[in-house]
């Protein structure tokens, strides 16, 4: 806290400007703005004069930080019913068309809303825009009204398959996985077959359900000339990404490509004193058990309850299950339920042994920063990447929900909580934090490059927007193949005048 202060207060001395900018985050993901929402706070800590609109406002104001509201006339939220999520293959493949219908409703409701048409009227000038990349490109036109100042994209998990296009980051999809797919490294000859049509398909749903209604609605909204969403996101100087190579995998990167996993992890903070005496109090070792925010106990399967707790039952170890009902039907000793828990606090607590996650990126990111082993039971989205990556590096061991029995939850377990995976668990912990600048510096350097320079352009490559057919050299493969082609028929046709010419005179000689 003092050095916060301290920092804070050098900041405000040594400063050199401060910039306006603006932070666009229309998509309704609660998750997705906590791993965002401490660079907001740290830029305006910092002096600069940060606008935020979003659906999240600060409960109590800050300094330097204006929020616009543009939530209330939407909500995806909602209680996500297990059973509803078969983890089939084709759900997978579908999920981003359910981004794109979720990411529409964001649009629609966001940008008529009263507060953003206000916000609009008011023609502000900004330094920079940070906006999140996920699915609601609707709202670039913004950037495009507000005279292009240098843009940011931020993105809360790993790259979605069409991404790629924004810095033109290599995504060759012999070896680079697809956002959606459970798949680990090295890709099998069918899993790469899978993958790259299903890279070649996700494009294609970005164009259609995402890129073309966004283009319908953005220029009701901001007017017909507005240039085309894609051509502005490709104007983007920095892309910030939430993820690590050690945790996510690692992978050829641009220069524009910033990795700020772990932006969201502060300095542990004191538990309440019920949850620390309870961790305190187990000898063994406390398990700590939490799907997220949108999978809520009580639509949790009762007989899928009852494998955990007859589990349970089977190790010293207590539990801590987030749990958002009063009481849970016949609970053990050895389990305690909280509506609400301070998840990071407690994952870093010495006691905590083993947390059961669902894999969103947000806990599994907090959990390899404790450096404690996960059991994950990936549900929708990213998490069965996450999941994967996750079990590659030695951070936790995957549990499959669909086929959970009492003896598949007993040997995750028994994997996790021994000596030697809680090993491998901290070394990871170790090689994640191991880095040149924390991630929250890191997320802010970058900020202030991009406005103290009036943009970053000179940190793309040549390959952002160039067309297919030069990217993959099919022209120049082309033109070669016809060189050679020529080549080879001319030496053809030499080599049988040639032959011809000897065979004429052999058979001369013969007639001779
Ligand atoms: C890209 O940025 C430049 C410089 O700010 C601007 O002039 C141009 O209009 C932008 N292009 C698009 C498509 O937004
Ligand atoms: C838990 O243990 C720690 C370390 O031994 C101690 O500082 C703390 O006061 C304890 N908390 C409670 C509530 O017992």
């Amino acid at each position: 806290m003092a050095a916060t202060i301290l920092l804070v207060i050098i900041a405000l001395f040594t400063f050199a400007s401060a910039y306006k900018i603006l932070g666009l985050f229309p998509y309704e993901g609660k998750s997705h703005f906590i791993s965002f929402e401490p660079l907001l706070k740290a830029l305006a800590a910092k002096g600069h004069e940060v606008t935020v609109i979003s659906h999240f406002p600060q409960k109590t104001p800050l300094p330097n930080l204006n929020d616009i509201d543009i939530g209330g006339s939407f909500s995806s939220t909602g209680v996500i019913n297990l059973d509803y999520l078969t983890g089939s293959r084709f759900q997978k493949y579908l999920t981003p068309i359910v981004l794109a219908y979720l990411g529409y409703q964001s649009c629609v409701s966001g940008l008529s809303n009263k507060n953003f048409q206000n916000f609009i009227k008011t023609d502000s000038k900004f330094d920079l825009i940070i906006s999140e990349a996920f699915n609601t490109e609707c709202f670039l036109g913004l950037v495009n009204k507000l005279k292009s100042p240098p843009l940011i994209l931020i993105h809360s998990c790993i790259l979605l398959p069409w991404q790629d296009d924004i810095l033109a980051m290599p995504s060759n999809p012999a070896y680079i996985l697809n956002h959606f797919m459970p798949f680990s490294i090295p890709l099998s000859f069918f899993e790469r077959v899978e993958n790259t049509i299903l890279y070649i398909f996700h494009h294609f749903v970005f164009k259609l359900f995402i890129d073309i209604p966004g283009k319908i609605i953005a220029r009701s909204h901001f007017g017909s000339d507005i240039p085309s969403l894609t051509d502005i996101s490709l104007n983007a100087s920095v892309l910030l990404i939430n993820t690590h190579f050690t945790s996510s995998g690692a992978q050829p990167m641009v220069p524009g490509y910033i990795e700020v996993g772990g932006m969201h992890v502060e300095t542990p903070k004191a538990l309440p004193k019920h949850i620390e005496k309870w961790i305190n109090e187990s000898t063994h070792g406390v398990i700590y058990f939490s799907l997220g925010s949108m999978i809520k106990g009580h639509s949790f399967p009762e007989d899928k309850r009852q494998m955990f707790i007859r589990a349970f039952s089977r190790f010293p170890q207590r539990v801590l299950w987030k749990w958002e009902a009063d009481t849970m039907p016949e609970k053990p000793e050895n389990i305690m339920i909280e509506k609400w828990m301070p998840q990071f606090d407690i994952l870093c607590h010495p006691n905590v042994k083993a947390f059961i996650a669902h894999g969103g990126l947000l806990g599994v990111t907090e959990s390899v920063h404790c450096g404690v082993p996960l059991i994950v039971m990936p549900q929708f989205g990213d998490q069965f990447t996450n999941a994967k990556a996750i079990e590659a590096n030695g951070g936790g061991v995957i549990l499959e929900y669909r086929s959970l029995d009492e003896e598949s939850i007993v040997n995750a377990l028994k994997t996790v909580l021994d000596p030697s995976f809680n090993k491998k668990a901290k070394e990871l912990s170790a090689r994640f934090r191991d880095r040149p600048m924390p991630p929250l510096e890191t997320a802010i350097y970058w900020v202030e490059y991009v406005a103290r320079h009036g943009g970053a352009p000179h940190l793309r490559t040549a390959a952002v927007g160039m067309p297919l057919y030069q990217y993959l050299l099919l022209d120049v493969i082309t033109f070669l193949s016809v060189i050679l082609f020529i080549l080879m028929y001319i030496s053809f046709v030499i080599t049988r005048a040639i032959y011809r010419k000897i065979f004429k005179i052999k058979e001369k000689v013969k007639q001779n």
